[in-house]
């Protein structure tokens, strides 16, 4: 299948900006650095799910699904670009978020709530309490039963689920980022842009492989590069299985072996994924300041807050020779999540930070 010509939905817009950003570039040296801005794909807020679920409700379309299903962390942005769409294309959006009903609504979930989602917490914490080695492995078995349990339910009532595995990490998904790098490379001509470097997250990995694979097939003039969004990454072999069944299915006509992957993660004392997944850290705190301060753009502090630390590393570091564009995946409403809106208090708003805030009484 041509991938080229593969048929989709337009959950949400492709062709985002690719900026020159000139304050960063002055700030940090080196450079030029580039922003190709997939946080402005519309869909919700946007981020860089839309483009994965332009492929995939044309697939749920085709097929005769009527509710998307899927499953994340309880801020998953993927959940609330997958409710959106489901909504505008007249499908029933369903959450399975793993965790506990936070006792206050905040950052995504508030989203998803105005959209009207249906959402079930799966909370395992019950299973903290088994050995080490057996709780892992019970809690993937608790999820799927809980799944199954929900798919059923809708069943019986006449719905069919496109049950989407986290991420959307799927085939047909990563055909949107596959079909990303035409448009890159396109924007970069017209623009007369050099980059050597296209910078990326790598959390579910469907976003980084599917640029690695367009990169390949499409003969793009620059690397691309993962950066892990927590120090416990997924296996690069597993990123490059996945690769090739892409590969494959879109008859690319090339493989990939996990030693042709570039990945950065940083010092392994101080790993540019932070402390863990979704976790709030001061230098990610720090970071995202940096990019709103020289630029007015927003990271987040789960994904590309942690992506553009490594990427001002890298440059700062001189790795990023001859032009570098960072893409920015979205993810602005964990900003205002409760996990991140209180600790940035004491960063951002305690009395030793605040020379630049005023208050004027009459
Ligand atoms: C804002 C944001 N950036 C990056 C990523 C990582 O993309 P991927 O899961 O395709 O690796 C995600 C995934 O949810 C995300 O929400």
């Amino acid at each position: 299948m041509n991938i080229a010509e593969l048929k989709h939905a337009q959950a949400g817009y492709v062709n985002t900006p690719l900026e020159y950003m000139p304050a960063l570039t002055r700030e940090l040296g080196g450079g030029p650095l580039y922003i190709k801005r997939d946080d402005l794909t519309g869909l919700a807020l946007g981020g860089n799910k839309a483009r994965k679920l332009n492929y995939i409700v044309q697939y749920a379309l085709d097929n005769g699904y009527t509710a998307l299903m899927t499953f994340g962390g309880v801020q998953t942005n993927h959940g609330r670009l997958t409710a959106a769409a489901a909504i505008r294309f007249g499908l029933k959006p369903i959450l399975v978020l793993k965790g506990a009903r936070p006792e206050r609504l905040s950052g995504n979930l508030l989203l998803d709530r105005l959209m009207g989602s249906d959402i079930y917490f799966v909370d395992s914490s019950a299973l903290d309490a088994l050995p080490e080695e057996e709780r892992e492995a019970a809690k993937s078995r608790h999820l799927e039963k809980c799944a199954a349990r929900i798919i059923a339910e809708y069943e019986a009532r006449g719905d069919r689920v496109l049950s989407i595995p986290v991420g959307g990490q799927t085939v047909i998904g990563s055909a949107g980022y596959v079909q990303a790098i035409p448009e890159i490379m396109r924007q970069m001509e017209e623009q007369s842009i050099q980059a050597r470097y296209l910078v990326v997250g790598y959390g579910s990995t469907g976003t980084f492989a599917g640029l690695w694979a367009g990169a390949k097939y499409y003969h793009a003039p620059f690397e691309v590069i993962g950066i892990p969004i927590e120090p416990d990454y997924r296996p690069r072999e597993e990123t490059a299985a996945f690769i090739n069944e892409l590969s494959a299915f879109f008859d690319m006509g090339f493989t990939c072996s996990a030693g042709d992957l570039h990945l950065e993660c940083g010092p392994a004392e101080t790993p540019y994924g932070g402390v863990g997944y979704n976790e709030p850290d001061p230098v990610t705190q720090r970071h995202i300041e940096l990019l709103a301060r020289t630029e007015a753009i927003f990271a987040d502090p789960c994904y590309t807050g942690k992506v553009f630390r490594g990427f001002t590393d890298l440059v700062r570091r001189g790795m990023l020779p001859g032009g570098a564009i960072l893409m920015h995946t979205g993810g602005a409403p964990g900003l205002w999540s409760q996990e991140h809106l209180d600790p940035m208090q004491e960063l951002f708003w305690s009395d030793e930070t605040a020379d630049r805030v005023h208050v004027m009484k009459a």
